[in-house]
């Protein structure tokens, strides 16, 4: 069970990891609690001069700034040696790829299943990483019996798997995903079986419900294509500067960053600064970059550079440990190969996180 409050992290014969010196919100606390113990596996040594040495791992290194560096997981690979030397040395953070999702934590009305995504916080906690939860309402992944709800029945439902999913990891979530992609491209809302049968309440409702499930969570809202300031993005931060203004539980922001080495950046550092500006933390939570080499490096990079220069983003998480069991993996999009050597984005990313130790 984390505690609220961020405790100065000291080990012996290594450093300390400074506590971020700005006043920690009350579900704040429990994230930065994951980033100091997650950090501590790698943490960086105190030079005899008292500077910092350069970390050697991605989670060591982010944990110098107070923040993580994560992977999605999916339990079945952590028996694969490769798999699980790769996450335990290079990351302090996981999210369940898709053992926390609607069809596979309740796959019938009022059934719970939690093996797999315990499986994957039991890891975690023995590591000493942060936990994010993904995602507790969907349009997509819903089971079955959820398809053919109406009004007050999918409600019901709605609200009964935010509280039986969050309630059963209460304490051990640094940040839920509560609602996942529920914007269209032009700003508009998607039109999914949530949105037509419940209307424009059901994602306060589920903020709600989730903040009702651990309060101690940080509560996030999460979309793709939302790399910089354009429609999607302005409908977003509407959503959120309204939930802030009326007071419903909104912690954070997830940006899910799925990109190409193409990707135009230009104002991907101000979108996220916008976002913080309303008193939101934001996450970098599903990066991956299609290509290879330098280009994919740049990528890694400015998207990495972004998020240290803005005090309010907690972290980053790349989709996945390693090309080989990418969703996209054609377009080898990781910082790890199949054969989990290191890329050149990986060197990138690193140098970054380094350069922003305090
Ligand atoms: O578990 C079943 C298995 O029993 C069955 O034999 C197999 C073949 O049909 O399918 C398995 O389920 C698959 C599941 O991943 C678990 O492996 C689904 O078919 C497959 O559609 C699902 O894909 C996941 C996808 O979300 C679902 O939309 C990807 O792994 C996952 O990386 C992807 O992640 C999403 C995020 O949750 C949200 N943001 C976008 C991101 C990429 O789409």
């Amino acid at each position: 069970m984390r505690t609220k409050r961020a405790k100065a992290a000291t080990t012996s014969g290594t450093s300390r990891i400074r506590p971020r010196t700005r006043p920690l919100r009350k579900r704040a606390r429990t994230a930065a609690v994951g980033v100091l113990t997650g950090g501590l596996a790698a943490v960086s040594v105190l030079t005899t001069a008292g500077t910092a040495q350069a970390a050697d791992t991605l989670g060591g290194a982010a944990a110098q700034s107070g923040r993580y560096f994560g992977a999605a997981v999916d339990p079945g690979h952590l028996g694969e040696g490769d798999y699980a030397s790769a996450l335990n040395r290079e990351f302090n953070s996981v999210v369940a790829e898709n053992a926390m999702k609607w069809d596979a934590t309740e796959p019938n009305q009022g059934q719970f299943s939690f093996g797999a995504g315990d499986q994957v916080v039991s890891h975690a906690r023995s590591k000493g990483m942060k936990v994010r939860g993904h995602t507790l309402v969907w349009h997509s992944q819903q089971p079955a019996w959820v398809r053919g709800l109406t009004g007050d029945s999918l409600r019901r439902a709605m609200i009964g798997h935010i509280s039986g999913v969050a309630g059963h990891y209460r304490g051990q979530i640094s940040s839920w995903d509560v609602v996942n992609e529920a914007f269209e491209w032009d700003g508009s809302r998607r039109q999914s079986n949530l949105q037509q049968q419940l209307g424009n309440g059901w994602i306060e409702e589920a903020f709600r419900a989730a903040d009702a499930a651990d309060p101690g969570a940080k509560l996030c809202y999460n979309d793709y294509g939302t790399d910089g300031i354009n429609a999607k993005s302005d409908a977003i931060y509407r959503m959120v500067k309204d939930f802030r203004n009326r007071g419903v539980p909104i912690d954070c922001v997830g940006f899910q960053s799925h990109l190409d080495s193409n990707a135009d950046l230009s104002t991907y550092r101000q979108n996220l600064q916008r976002f913080a500006d309303l008193g939101v933390d934001v996450e970098i939570t599903e990066l991956d970059v299609g290509g290879s080499g330098a280009a994919q490096a740049r990528v890694f990079r400015d998207v990495t550079a972004a998020c240290v220069a803005v005090s309010r983003c907690t972290g980053i998480t790349t989709w996945g440990v390693t090309d080989k069991y990418s969703w996209r993996s054609q377009e080898t999009p990781l910082l790890f190969d199949s054969a989990y050597r290191k890329k050149a984005a990986y060197g990138a990313v690193l140098d970054v996180l380094n350069g922003a130790r305090n």
